[in-house]
């Protein structure tokens, strides 16, 4: 078995879709076990705010691991969900390490979109500090 537990994490963009399609192939290549992680990214809002934006920021992150999920099961992957909420990349990172992850899969940007950028910032930091592998899959990317 190639992997044992891969860990794609999804911001719900066109470049997480691209990370989605391409772990779960591996995934089933692999035999592996599949958990899709969305991080509500909650920081910096004023107290008053804050209840309502995390309910929101939570209902958001819900719909969008309900679509990937259902993505997988239409392709008869069975996939685990994890909504975590905090710093993306730091919440990915420990969540891969908690759940033994042997593999993180990323998209190479997300919602803020600056292709024009080498890599996202969450895909950068992952990439740095996480202590697995980490595979960054580019849009566009055709999944046989
Ligand atoms: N909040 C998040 N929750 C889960 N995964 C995320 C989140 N934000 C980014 N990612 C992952 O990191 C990839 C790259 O996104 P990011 O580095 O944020 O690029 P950008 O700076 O263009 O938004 C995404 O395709 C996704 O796989
Ligand atoms: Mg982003």
């Amino acid at each position: 078995m190639l992997f044992r537990h891969i860990l794609v994490a999804t911001d719900g963009s066109r470049f997480s879709e691209a990370a989605v399609c391409y772990a779960m192939r591996l995934a089933k290549e692999s035999g592996a076990k599949l958990t899709i992680i969305h991080v509500a990214n909650v920081q910096g809002y004023v107290e008053v705010l804050w209840h309502d934006m995390k309910r929101r920021y939570r209902e958001e992150g819900q719909r969008v691991l309900e679509a990937a999920k259902e993505h997988c099961q239409m392709e008869g992957i069975e996939a685990e969900t994890l909504l975590e909420e905090g710093v993306p990349y730091q919440k990915i990172v420990e969540a891969a390490k908690r759940l033994d992850c042997d593999l993180i899969i990323l998209g190479s940007h997300g919602h803020s979109g600056l292709e024009k950028i080498f890599l996202g910032s969450v895909a950068e930091r992952v990439v740095g500090i996480s202590p697995v592998p980490v595979m960054v899959v580019p849009p566009d990317t055709t999944v046989i």
